[in-house]
């Protein structure tokens, strides 16, 4: 934007959504850092791309010098003013809470340079909610990708009303760059379109089984066969990860005073034993 093309990306957040963002950025060619104040976190994800990367080369997926441009694209530091110093693009993907996404664009802010675009890959939190702490809200957007990022194709773009054309345009080219395909929401909903839809069927799901009308596994069984989905709501959850069905849900019950939101007894409870699905290790089913 108005001259400066998108070559280097800063991931914030190395966690589920945050490697795999950065993988894809980087097999696109851009030049990416990734952060995470978490040095466990960074570990777990440079280890992910040390095996990833020969994994796809001996699949056939990956040419060797696909893999070592992509390798060498991508650098991981726990350095957050090192990694946004020289972005073009920001994606944040660190944990959903809303605070603690503002203090990080106030910080980006103050460390990007003023071309910069900061987006989130919040699930569910519109932007205008954060653009605010910044002196570029005409810069900000949401930028949401599907896990495993580097399978799933959508991101949706979601306008804000500070939100410049320009910025949607930059935003929509980077996502075709990285091989995606950015479908554009011109007006801000909580939970955009995807996550709207899916909380419908987590809801519908988790309440049979509270019910006592049919397991998880029976669940799942019907909606793959029947629906066609790859996988049903609680495999799913356990890759998406039952903590942040928790955490949105909690949150979203405490904004609205909505009882539907509160999180269900069997989220709650697997909540607060760690069972978050793959990540943990357990969750509806075990890993
Ligand atoms: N990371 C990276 N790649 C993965 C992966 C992972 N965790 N899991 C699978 N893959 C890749 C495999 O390497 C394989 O690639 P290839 O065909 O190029 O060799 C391909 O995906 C297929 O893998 P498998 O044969 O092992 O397994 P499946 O065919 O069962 O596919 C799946 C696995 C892609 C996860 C598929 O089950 C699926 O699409 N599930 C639905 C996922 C979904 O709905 N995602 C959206 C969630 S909502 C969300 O993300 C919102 C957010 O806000 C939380």
């Amino acid at each position: 934007m108005e001259g400066h093309k998108i070559q280097k990306i800063c991931i914030v957040g190395a966690g589920n959504m945050g490697h795999q963002i950065a993988l894809s950025a980087a097999l696109a060619g851009f030049e990416v850092k990734c952060t995470d104040v978490n040095e466990e976190v960074l570990e777990k994800a440079e280890q992910f791309v040390t095996t990833y990367l020969p994994e796809r080369v001996a699949k056939g997926k990956l040419s060797q010098a696909q893999a070592d441009a992509a390798g060498a694209n991508l650098a991981f530091t726990k350095n957050l003013a090192e990694a946004a110093c020289d972005a073009d693009l920001v994606i944040e993907a660190v944990i959903e809470r809303l605070e603690i996404k503002r203090k990080l664009f106030a910080d980006l802010d103050r460390l990007c340079p003023p071309h910069t675009i900061l987006t989130t890959n919040s699930s569910y939190i519109i932007s205008s909610k954060i653009a605010d702490v910044t002196g570029r809200p005409d810069k900000v957007c949401n930028l949401h990708f599907f896990n495993p990022a580097l399978v799933m194709k959508l991101v949706e773009v979601v306008k804000g009303p500070h939100t410049a054309e320009e910025t949607v345009q930059t935003l929509m080219d980077v996502c075709v760059s990285m091989g995606k395909t950015p479908v554009l929401l011109k007006k801000e909903i909580y939970g955009f379109l995807v996550n709207r839809m899916l909380t419908a069927i987590k809801n519908e799901a988790i309440y049979l089984v509270d019910m006592g009308i049919a397991s998880p596994e029976e669940i799942d069984t019907a909606v793959t066969l029947a629906l066609g989905h790859p996988m049903g709501p609680f495999r799913l959850m356990d890759l998406t990860g039952i903590d942040l069905t928790y955490i949105v849900g909690l949150e979203r019950f405490q904004e609205t005073g909505d009882p539907a939101f509160r999180p269900s007894p069997t989220i709650t409870e697997k909540f607060i034993k760690k069972e978050w699905g793959r990540k943990t290790g357990k969750g509806f089913y075990e890993y």
